[in-house]
């Protein structure tokens, strides 16, 4: 080897800031395409599934891979019914929370609590995580339905179990269960958010679970990264600025001064999608049979007409949480309660790429550039 190579230094490798552009593995639970702007979910187009399926199918779709058949379906159901009773001790730790607690630290109080009485916690075989994943599923719109109640001074209300999981949920939360249009649109929005490949709350729960940590704890990481309004946190914010701007004709001046100040619009964006986000049509279909059901006209004004100049000024399209935070705001949850349900529908995601990450664990450990002060010693 000559003095020259042996000498020769590598460049210095890039830092991939914010993992922009990044294949950090396989999946097989979901695509997002940005070629052709589609989601699959284990091959299928969401807005097929979101057409024909209940959330429970597409929930069975992504554990297992294939859409259940008749018999696989109504046991799925009946396991799931089985299970939807909010249990006294994670009860008492809710009512122990403050009413000022956000509902996503709620959520992820309880989710720990549940946890930590699982006497299986660290079994993380495939039918155990299984299980777990199921029980979630079926508990959570419990939890969100008792927290919104509790704030209201009502009291909690029992789950039915001769209802779909979007019926009962509703009427966990209202204590009736609205009209078709509005299970539909609901079990639309629980579809649409189910999953959608290495985003950040996903990424968290693998990056847990690759350290063979027990799957509430990824559950738990995954709920505090969705808080942030950068992500799940953004269908809460889009409803705090229809209130700012308060009806379409001062969409121009908030817009005016929002951009000025260079803050970002929540609802836009997205950091794979750049030209439109796939999920919005449909959500925005299901938003506006709900806009028709409340005679929310103003509603319809003012999401057009901010989606129109933001279009018009930026090139900036809605992403999912746009037409599904009013969607929720139209069915009756509070908007604090909007970033939960997200939660609702993702912990099906997030348990199906946990049982994926463990079935060939590598641990997620990337390196990083140093940028401190050069090395120096002490005295
Ligand atoms: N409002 C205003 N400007 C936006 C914007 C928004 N919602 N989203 C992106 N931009 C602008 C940025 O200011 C930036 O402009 P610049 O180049 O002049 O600085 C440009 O578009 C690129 O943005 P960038 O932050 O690099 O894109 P990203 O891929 O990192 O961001 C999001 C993706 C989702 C974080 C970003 O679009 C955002 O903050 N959206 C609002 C929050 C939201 O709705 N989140 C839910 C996502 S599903």
């Amino acid at each position: 080897m000559s003095d020259s190579a042996s000498t020769h230094q590598a460049p210095a490798p890039t830092p991939h800031r914010g993992l922009v552009g990044v294949v950090a593995d396989y999946t097989a639970v979901s695509r997002v395409s940005t070629e052709s702007n589609s989601l699959l979910y284990r091959g299928y187009p969401v807005q097929e599934l979101a057409a024909r399926c209940s959330f429970e199918e597409v929930a069975y779709l992504l554990w297992h891979g294939e859409l259940p058949d008749e018999k696989q379906l109504a046991d799925f159901e009946t396991l799931e019914r089985s299970l939807r009773t909010l249990d006294e001790p994670t009860r008492r730790v809710i009512d122990e929370l403050p009413l000022t607690a956000h509902p996503m630290d709620v959520l992820r109080t309880a989710v720990s609590v549940i946890g930590a009485n699982d006497p299986d916690v660290m079994n993380s075989a495939p039918e155990a995580n299984l299980a777990k994943g199921m029980a979630l599923f079926a508990k959570i719109p419990a939890i969100i339905a008792y927290d919104q109640r509790r704030r209201h001074g009502d009291d909690l209300i029992e789950p039915r179990d001769d209802l779909g999981y979007s019926a009962n949920f509703l009427h966990m939360a209202f204590g009736e269960v609205p009209d078709l249009v509005v299970v539909n649109a609901f079990d639309v929005s629980m579809i649409m958010y189910a999953d959608h490949s290495f985003n950040a709350s996903t990424f968290t729960a693998r990056v847990i679970t690759s350290t063979l940590a027990d799957l509430y704890s990824a559950v738990v990481g995954a709920i505090g990264a969705l808080k942030g309004p950068l992500h799940g946190g953004a269908n809460e914010a889009v409803m705090h600025i229809f209130d700012e701007i308060g009806s379409a004709d001062r969409v121009g001046e908030w817009l005016d001064a929002t951009l000025a100040e260079k803050r970002r619009v929540m609802g836009f964006g997205h950091r794979v999608y750049k030209n439109g986000d796939s999920r919005v049509p449909t959500m925005k279909a299901a938003l506006d049979t709900l806009i028709e059901e409340h005679q929310a006209q103003d509603l319809l004004e003012l999401y057009t007409t901010l989606a129109t100049q933001m279009q018009e000024r930026k090139n900036i399209k809605p992403n999912l949480d746009y037409p599904s935070g009013p969607a929720y705001h139209l069915i009756g949850f509070d908007t604090e309660t909007f970033t939960p349900l997200f939660v609702a529908s993702r912990i099906v995601g997030w348990t199906a790429h946990i049982m994926e990450q463990l079935s060939s664990n590598t641990l997620i450990r990337p390196l990083s550039m140093y940028n401190g002060h050069p090395e120096r010693h002490l005295g």
